[in-house]
């Protein structure tokens, strides 16, 4: 595809790192990349043919960076895409998975997927980190390109899934896990629908991920999914919602996210 060989050209030409984990920081939860070292830091509008996420709490960057070195004496390069196009904006997901192409693209092996999601299985507090362990695609669309028809059965890497079960458990994290719903927003859910996804199976919603996931599992990639609970989903307390609460809640719970993420990005870069 000659956008994304445009997109890939541009970003060869700013910096030389080759990263193999990429990770997809959801809202309010970009602050992790502030803390890698010799950043290249790219824009999302300069680079060719890039949607550039509209959303507050999305900064629409792509940060190259080197995690502090870890136990190995290796530093570990990342690429953190902070803030993603979501599916609401445009209609259409070869947009919504622009970015997992073009991790693709430039030699990334390992997708690491977070998100904002609201709890809605009993067992999700705001707060919790939860381990997305399957996923139900509400919006109800998938991409239609002929090499993209085979559905892995297994989206998410049971190697990844094992690695951080074990890093939460070593650093005395909790960390949850569940089955994630996509669904299309950009309103959030009624209670009705909210009753509907608990039925179906699911723990937690949302409205992005799952076609990033799909996308980089039939390019080749390992794919590993955290979901910050920002809210109770809608019928489950009086309070009404809002992208402030998330905002709030993932900026609280950020010290907790961040550890188990910067931990799990350098034991899988050993
Ligand atoms: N619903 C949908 N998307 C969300 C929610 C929610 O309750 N919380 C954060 N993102």
């Amino acid at each position: 595809m000659k956008e994304l060989s445009e997109a890939i050209a541009y970003i060869r030409s700013r910096t030389d790192l080759r990263p193999k984990t990429a990770v997809v920081l959801g809202s309010g939860l970009g602050h992790l990349a502030t803390k890698l070292n010799n950043k290249v830091v790219i824009d999302c509008s300069k680079v060719p043919h890039y949607p550039v996420p509209q959303v507050e709490g999305h900064a629409g960057q792509l940060i190259f960076g080197e995690l502090p070195p870890s136990r190995s004496g290796r530093a570990s390069p990342i690429l953190a895409f902070v803030g993603r196009p979501h599916y609401y904006e445009s209609g259409e997901i070869d947009r919504v998975t622009f970015p997992v192409q073009l991790a693709a693209g430039l030699g990334v092996k390992n997708m690491i997927l977070t998100n904002a999601a609201g709890g809605v299985s009993r067992w999700l507090s705001p707060g919790d980190l939860m381990l997305i362990t399957g996923q139900i695609n509400l919006m109800l669309t998938s991409s239609k390109s002929p090499s993209e028809l085979r559905t892995p059965t297994r989206v998410y890497d049971p190697s990844l899934l094992s690695l951080a079960r074990g890093v939460a458990q070593r650093e005395g994290l909790t960390l949850k896990e569940g089955v994630y719903c996509a669904v299309a927003g950009p309103s959030y859910e009624t209670a009705a629908e909210i009753q509907m996804i608990w039925r179906l199976g699911g723990d937690a919603v949302g409205m992005s991920t799952v076609h990033e996931a799909m996308t980089a599992r039939r390019l080749g990639m390992r794919v590993l999914g955290i979901s910050l609970i920002t809210n109770l989903a809608t019928g489950l307390t009086s309070e009404p919602m809002s992208h402030e609460d998330v905002i709030r809640v993932a900026r609280t719970a950020r010290k907790k996210f961040e550890k188990l993420l910067t931990r799990i990005l350098l034991f899988m870069s050993w």
